[in-house]
């Protein structure tokens, strides 16, 4: 009924894509939840339309022309007519760049103190009225009218950005003090707030765009416009489906002359409009690529980073902080189930397991153990003794893991709920009344995690948790989701937040919300437990979730699409330095094939987040519900991962040490590799391994694009020489995996012991790798392990770097 549709799209202010999300949310959330839900969405516009400023006058602004500079210690201020820039560059090489007065903090990205800056770099007159910040690893020229030029040492262009443009407004008084990040003076009008702003940047032509968190139609960044605010897709998605729950303004950008990455250290909605450069387009001449970012109010502020891409995520590891360290049985596989009925049905799926001799790690409880969907409560009914249901599942070696929603019900007598009114936790409205929405328990009210105390007292309900049993937490809902009829399903943008004390809306505080729930989490359970690192992973977040944990997909969509998503989803998040992630394996939404069911196992089983779920109504996922044939090759693929182990904890040690994730593109070390930079069907593992995996029906064999150097297919030990293309076969029973020659791999032995899978390198050259043994559950330091490998006399030799002894039994595969 298109006719009907469009009249109350009139009178509700919804577009097309609002209507196929209200239509899901009813069929999901059921009919009462449903009315909840248009009264809630009704409630949110009335509010926005009293209590957000209203667009008004506004007027245009760019900088204007340089007037003088003043050189401070490690770049200094460039002042223009209308504005004015600050350039300074931190040790380690990131470059700050910030408009109008706007400084690196605060912020929420950062993972401490503001690093120090380099002493070293200096800004001096450059030619044409303008000036120039020299420094180690980028040089930054910046032109009279407010161009920058972010160049390599050898003068290379990585990105030029052009003058920024804003729109100034005149606010009552008080709210230029509320808005934005903190600001030393610049050139605004005096009472002026800089609200929106437009900034257009230029990259070499044959740039390709990776990042801006969580992307399900990447992993390189196609010409379109990606906007930034984290949101719940009202159903599952597929790759055509922008944005998903994860955000950041955090760009990497890899071209010939060098790689960079952006970082816009702005939380407010914006959107970036990205179109790739054409090379020798119209007479023989390139085309940029260019980038054009939008933002809807907050501070011009960004920092950027150039090196190779290990430099880079180096880099930015050490501005937002090290990735944090899976326990290992994180590593191991995960069951999670929206719709466990019982702790006996837990029983069953776990005995399944043991029963097949099929390893696994943990299971995980969704919003259906809870009572009545309350957060931090249990449904003892049906679980009548959680602690001793985790103690006797501990015994074999499985832990659980709880879903923890950050709405809470808004009722007299639930006890969460009455602890946070009395610490005045949960966010307000412009009138000071609590922010009412709806989600799983019905109508719920939400803890402002922008208040360090409000963090501190959600942070410790976590004792609950852990008196349940539980060993980690999975964080859902937190974009932050209300169920809403018809506009945006989240919070007002009105509504109040603490912002640390600086005060401010749901337009900033919005993209950081899961990321300080996070926070909340990560110290609360530190300070609970001490001595053992938290297990966390969340569905929403922003630049720097890696501090406190990882995520997964959401809910992808069952489909050969919704497959390749999760491969594009992990290995973006990656390049935005969140390493540890992975997809619902068979799909959330529906019912899979059986050969789609275990070509997605068999691509998880390399991923360093591997679980099963589903949502309640779409099927089983236990290995064993597909056939036989199914069961055979999903424990072949099981045991892979068990003897793959040592790999993974030593990949998650080396994402802390360095921010090189565990999933990497194939260009990692080769970014001027054209083809290797098209090529989104295939990853590194670390080092050592090439994952290719099998994204569409009925293949039993594909195409798979080597990086320079020999490899093995590690089923066949038959070597392949790079660069190029290569047939390997991927029967049902396994996907394609290659080996590069050279590489040490730790694995787990027979005995269980850690061994090295050496694979030979080709004749007259060398290989090498680094172990990081398991240091167990706490924080202490790792050791990390150098191995080198070589051929002498027709053998394969294998050295510790340091001269001890190698010290693990060696297993040396593939010919010399
Ligand atoms: C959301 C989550 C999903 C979970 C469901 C119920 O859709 O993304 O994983 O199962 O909520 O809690």
């Amino acid at each position: 009924m298109p006719a009907h549709g469009a009249v109350d799209g009139r009178l509700t202010g919804m577009d097309g894509r609002d209507l196929v999300r209200s239509v899901r949310m009813v069929r999901a959330v059921g009919p009462a939840q449903g009315l909840r839900s248009v009264r809630s969405a009704w409630r949110r516009r009335r509010a926005d339309a009293l209590a957000l400023p209203r667009r008004g006058a506004e007027r245009a602004r760019v900088p204007g022309e340089a007037s003088g500079a003043e050189p401070q210690p490690g770049g200094g201020v460039i002042r223009f007519a209308r504005s004015s820039l600050r350039v300074r560059v931190a040790a380690g090489g990131a470059v700050f760049c910030g408009w109008d007065g706007a400084g690196p903090e605060p912020s929420y990205a950062l993972a401490g103190a503001c690093p120090e800056v380099d002493a070293r770099a200096v800004l001096e007159p450059d030619t044409e009225g303008g000036w120039r910040v020299v420094s180690e690893r980028v040089l930054v020229v910046v032109s009279r009218f407010g161009a920058v030029e972010v160049r390599t040492p050898g003068g290379a262009v990585l990105r030029r950005e052009l003058p920024p443009r804003w729109w100034d407004r005149t606010e009552p008084a008080g709210m230029a003090e509320q808005e934005g990040a903190a600001r030393e003076e610049g050139g605004r009008p005096e009472g002026a707030v800089a609200s929106r702003w437009v900034q257009r940047s230029e990259v070499a032509a044959d740039a390709r765009f990776f990042g801006l968190g969580g992307r399900a139609g990447g992993p390189r960044l196609r010409d379109g416009v990606y906007r930034l605010w984290n949101t719940d897709p009202g159903g599952a998605f597929g790759p055509g489906d922008d944005p998903l729950y994860l955000t950041m303004p955090v760009q990497l950008v890899v071209a010939d002359a060098g790689t960079h990455l952006v970082f816009h250290d702005n939380s407010w909605d914006g959107r970036v409009t990205l179109r790739e450069g054409v090379e020798g387009a119209g007479s023989g001449h390139d085309r940029p690529g260019t980038c054009e970012l939008r933002m809807d109010g907050g501070p011009l502020r960004y920092w950027v980073l150039a090196g190779t891409p290990a430099r880079v995520l180096l880099g930015w590891t050490a501005l937002t902080g090290a990735p944090a360290l899976p326990p290992r049985w994180a590593l191991g596989h995960q069951h999670a189930r929206w719709g466990f009925g019982s702790a006996d049905e837990v029983r069953r799926v776990v005995a399944g397991y043991r029963e097949r001799e099929l390893p696994l790690s943990a299971v995980h409880l969704d919003i259906d153990h809870y009572d009545g969907h309350r957060v931090f409560t249990v449904d003892r009914e049906r679980f009548p003794d959680l602690p001793g249901l985790a103690r006797e599942l501990r015994d074999e070696g499985v832990r659980l893991v709880s879903i923890v929603d950050p709405a809470v019900k808004a009722e007299p007598g639930n006890a969460v709920y009455e602890s946070g009114a009395a610490a005045d936790a949960f966010v307000r409205d412009a009138r000071g009344r609590e922010v009412r929405g709806v989600v799983w328990p019905g109508e719920s009210v939400f803890p402002d995690f922008t208040d360090a105390r409000v963090r501190k007292w959600w942070g410790a309900l976590y004792a609950e948790r852990l008196a349940q049993g539980f060993a980690g937490v999975w964080h859902d809902m937190n974009e932050p989701v209300s169920f809403a009829a018809f506009g945006e399903p989240t919070l007002p943008r009105s509504a109040r937040h603490d912002l640390e004390g600086r005060g401010g809306d749901h337009r900033e505080a919005h993209n950081v919300y899961g990321l300080a729930m996070a926070q909340a989490a990560f110290e609360g359970l530190c300070e609970l437990r001490p001595g053992e690192r938290p297990f966390l992973f969340s569905r929403s977040g922003w630049a720097g979730l890696q501090r406190y944990g990882g995520t997964w997909s959401g809910d992808v969509a069952t489909g050969w699409p919704g497959l390749r998503a999760s491969l594009s989803l992990v290995l973006g998040l990656g390049l935005c330095g969140v390493p540890y992630s992975g997809p619902d394996v068979g799909g959330f939404s529906a019912v899979p094939s059986a050969e789609l069911y275990l070509r997605w196992f068999q691509l998880g089983a390399y991923l360093p987040l591997f679980r099963t779920h589903s949502a309640l109504r779409a099927g089983r996922r236990e290995p064993w519900e597909y056939g036989s044939e199914v069961l055979e090759h999903a424990r072949a693929a099981l045991r892979e991962r068990e003897r793959l182990l040592p790999y993974f904890v030593t990949l998650g040690q080396l994402a802390r040490l360095s921010g090189a994730p565990y999933v990497r593109p194939l260009w990692w070390s080769a970014p001027r590799d054209r083809a290797l930079r098209d090529c989104e069907d295939a990853f590194l593992l670390g080092d050592a391994l090439l994952v290719a995996p099998i994204l569409e029906a009925g293949a039993t064999g594909r195409v798979v694009r080597l990086p320079r150097g020999r490899w093995y297919d590690t089923a066949t030990g038959r070597a392949h020489e790079g660069p190029g293309r290569v047939w390997v076969d991927a029967p049902l029973s396994r996907i394609p995996v290659l080996a590069r020659a050279g590489a040490v791999v730790p694995v787990a032995g027979a005995d269980g012991g850690t061994e090295l899978e050496v694979w030979a390198p080709a004749a007259g050259r060398t290989g090498g790798g680094l172990v990081v043994p398991d240091a167990g559950d706490g924080w202490r330091r790792p050791a990390v392990e150098r191995f080198s490998t070589r051929v002498e006399a027709g053998r394969v030799v294998v050295e510790r770097r340091g001269g001890a002894p190698v010290g693990y039994p060696v297993r040396v595969r593939g010919l010399p």
